[in-house]
């Protein structure tokens, strides 16, 4: 079938920075006329994942004193991080956006899969400025992730941000 939803998805670039250009209307577009927010969320990281072959793609949720496991795309994942636990509940604690080129090199790292080198955490907030939420990419290749990652995928929080405060 020509039109099927995911090969008219296509993303086009010669550089990371184009991709995701390409990618962004893409994920809005998916989202447009959909109301269900786990519909949209599950189709927002299916898409990331998709666009760049990375290895983990998913969101944790701040419920009382831990981060639980959220819609995500890739290998099973630990449930439940504690609050300043690993890269997840780091970002949770310090409110803001960890790199990691070397998740060996991160004191505490969560392995949820052996396969991953690399990784990116940005937090999301609800209304109030509360962290709501960590969005959670991993690679397989050392040092993956830089400014035009932080950039585009912040933009990603902020779309993810309006699914779950608009609940
Ligand atoms: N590596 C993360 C745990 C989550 S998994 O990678 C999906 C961490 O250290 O918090």
């Amino acid at each position: 079938m020509i039109n099927a939803v995911a090969e008219t998805f296509l993303i086009r670039g010669e550089n990371k920075d184009e991709m995701y250009r390409s990618l962004l209307p893409q994920l809005s577009a998916l989202c447009e006329g959909e109301s269900d927010t786990i519909a949209n969320l599950g189709n927002i990281l299916a898409g990331l994942r998709q666009s760049f072959g990375f290895l983990w793609v998913g969101i944790y949720f701040v419920r009382g004193g831990d981060l639980v496991l959220g819609p995500f795309q890739g290998p099973v994942a630990c449930s439940r991080i504690a609050f300043g636990k690993g890269v997840c509940g780091t970002c949770w604690k310090d409110r803001k956006t960890l790199v990691v080129p070397d998740v060996d090199q991160f004191p505490g790292h969560i392995a949820c899969s052996s396969a991953s080198r690399s990784e990116i955490v940005l937090p999301g907030t609800d209304s109030r400025g509360e962290v709501a939420f960590v969005l959670d990419v991993d690679s397989e290749r050392l040092d993956n992730f830089d400014e035009v990652d932080e950039k585009y995928l912040g933009e990603v929080v902020g779309m993810i941000q309006k699914l779950v405060t608009s609940e």
